[in-house]
């Protein structure tokens, strides 16, 4: 079965890491109110959701995707590349040990999971001021015996790889031209997002089913006309503090559990 590792909302999220967009205020309840209807959408779509408690000490907690990258015979724990996040670590490596062995990624090293996009053995790794050279060879070394073939990618305009493209199958991205170059993502499929909605390659592929941000309907329409179930999630008061859909969760294959 899919599990999907959650957090709640922070009660100090307005203290977050902002990189591109001014500060405005964070209304938390409606961002609690976005959060639970996410969730509850993941769980609607088969997911068996673990929620872990919210951090007041770890404003971007909720954006548990950066702390990890989980993959099917290993999940690799990041050293994310804001210092203020770093304390999300430990209590994701206590929920993900059941399910995998865990790696690390080590000082002088960078990764956030939100640069790393994973397209069926393809992983590529995103440049930003979140990420660098030193995780991605690190990363390299610790997946490249399971097959995985490991590629840095430069990205433009945006906080991560994965504000720019993410898969919505292994063979075809959805993708902003304009924030990462297709030449550097393989020979996929890609459907562009509309030129309108710059924020809407952030999609979640949950089975069969895509999760995209009520805000962008014309890219939604985009992946529909493509041939995917398209599931509309409202996530604006969340997307105040540069979090996306993807961010908020980590999906992964895992054995049934008796009950
Ligand atoms: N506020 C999201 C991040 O900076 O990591």
């Amino acid at each position: 079965m899919l599990v999907a590792v959650t957090r709640g909302v922070s009660p100090t999220i307005a203290d977050c890491e902002l990189t591109h967009l001014e500060r405005t205020p964070i209304d938390i309840e409606v961002a609690r109110a976005h959060h639970a209807a996410y969730e509850a959408t993941l769980t609607e779509l088969g997911c068996r959701v673990e929620q872990l408690p919210a951090e007041p000490d770890l404003p971007d907690s909720v954006f548990v995707e950066d702390v990890a990258v989980v993959l099917e015979e290993v999940a690799v724990i990041t050293r994310p590349g804001a210092e203020s996040r770093r304390g999300e670590r430990s209590s994701i490596e206590r929920t993900l040990e059941p399910y995998r062995t865990l790696a690390h990624i080590r000082s002088p090293g960078i990764l956030d999971g939100g640069d790393v996009l994973v397209a069926g053995h393809d992983i590529h790794i995103g440049l930003t001021s979140r990420s660098d050279t030193s995780a991605i060879d690190q990363f390299r070394a610790i997946v490249g015996d399971h097959g995985y073939r490991v590629h840095g990618v430069a990205v433009r305009g945006c906080l991560h790889l994965k504000s720019a493209v993410t898969a919505v199958a292994d063979d075809t991205l959805v993708i902003n031209p304009e924030r990462v170059s297709a030449d550097h993502l393989g020979d996929r499929r890609c459907i562009s997002v509309d030129p309108a909605e710059p924020d809407a390659a952030n999609v979640v592929r949950v089975g069969g089913t895509i999760l995209v941000a009520a805000a962008y309907p014309r890219t939604a329409d985009r992946i529909s006309a493509a041939g995917f179930d398209v599931r509309s999630v409202e996530a604006s008061e969340l997307a105040k503090a540069e979090g996306a859909l993807t961010c908020c969760s980590l999906i992964f294959d895992a054995p049934e559990r008796n009950a």
